[in-house]
């Protein structure tokens, strides 16, 4: 079915700066930023609070059916609820991201977010980041990144983010971490991280923020 709204997908790996770049895209050109990563990480955090069997799938199922996400917006940054609670810190810490990757791979996970994620796209502008957005989530979507940046250059970046949060933890744990999440994403059955065939790869290891954002603004406006 025709749309008359502009989609763009970014993927790729963790911690390469997606959603920084989404955000300030989301800003200059008045779309609504959609972090995808935050409702794997949302649905992690409900796993854990309830010890839910994920190789119970039944448990699975009746768990999906009572999450609820929403982003909503605020001036200095978005906020995610969990059926209505605030959860926009927690579902940042180590104890989600270490599982997360392991949570996003059930096939009912990724069938109940991706059903979601293709709401929020039926009407407005948007932008939204993730592993699979120009594969199976959006693979009509009017322009596709796909970013990546060093796995050196990525640990520093989530380590400082890390450390300005104070949590305790080392570079070599970091590291590990994005390792693992990498091998994760990009190797499980359903919809694994890949580059999707038309997407434009943006490597920021050696990029300033205006930098990453000005090329996709060039890219958006040779589309638009
Ligand atoms: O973008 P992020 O690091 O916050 O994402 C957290 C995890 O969620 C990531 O390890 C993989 C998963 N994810 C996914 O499987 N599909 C998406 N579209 C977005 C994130």
């Amino acid at each position: 079915m025709a749309r008359d709204n502009f989609i763009i997908a970014i993927d790729g790996f963790s911690s390469c700066g997606k959603s920084t770049v989404a955000k300030a895209l989301a800003k200059a050109l008045g779309f609504v930023f959609v972090d995808s990563g935050a409702m794997y990480r949302a649905v992690t955090l409900y796993f854990l609070r309830h010890h839910i069997d994920i190789h119970n799938i039944e448990d699975v199922r009746v768990a999906l059916s009572d999450i609820h996400i929403d982003f909503i917006p605020h001036p200095k940054k978005i906020k995610v609820l969990l059926n209505e609670e605030d959860v926009t810190d927690e579902i940042r810490l180590m104890k989600v991201s270490d599982r997360v990757s392991e949570i996003s791979a059930i096939k009912e996970v990724r069938e109940a977010m991706v059903a979601q994620q293709q709401q929020l796209g039926h009407k407005r502008n948007i932008i939204m980041d993730g592993r699979d957005i120009g594969t199976t989530v959006f693979p009509d979507a009017d322009l596709k990144i796909f970013m990546t940046a060093s796995p050196a250059v990525r640990a520093q970046r989530r380590y400082d983010e890390l450390q300005l949060k104070g949590e305790q933890i080392t570079l070599e744990e970091v590291m590990a971490n994005i390792a693992h999440r990498d091998h994760i994403d990009s190797t499980r059955k359903e919809s694994p991280l890949r580059q999707a065939e038309d997407a434009i790869v943006l490597d920021n290891s050696n990029m300033t923020q205006e930098e990453q954002l000005q090329f996709v603004i060039e890219e958006y406006q040779k589309r638009k």
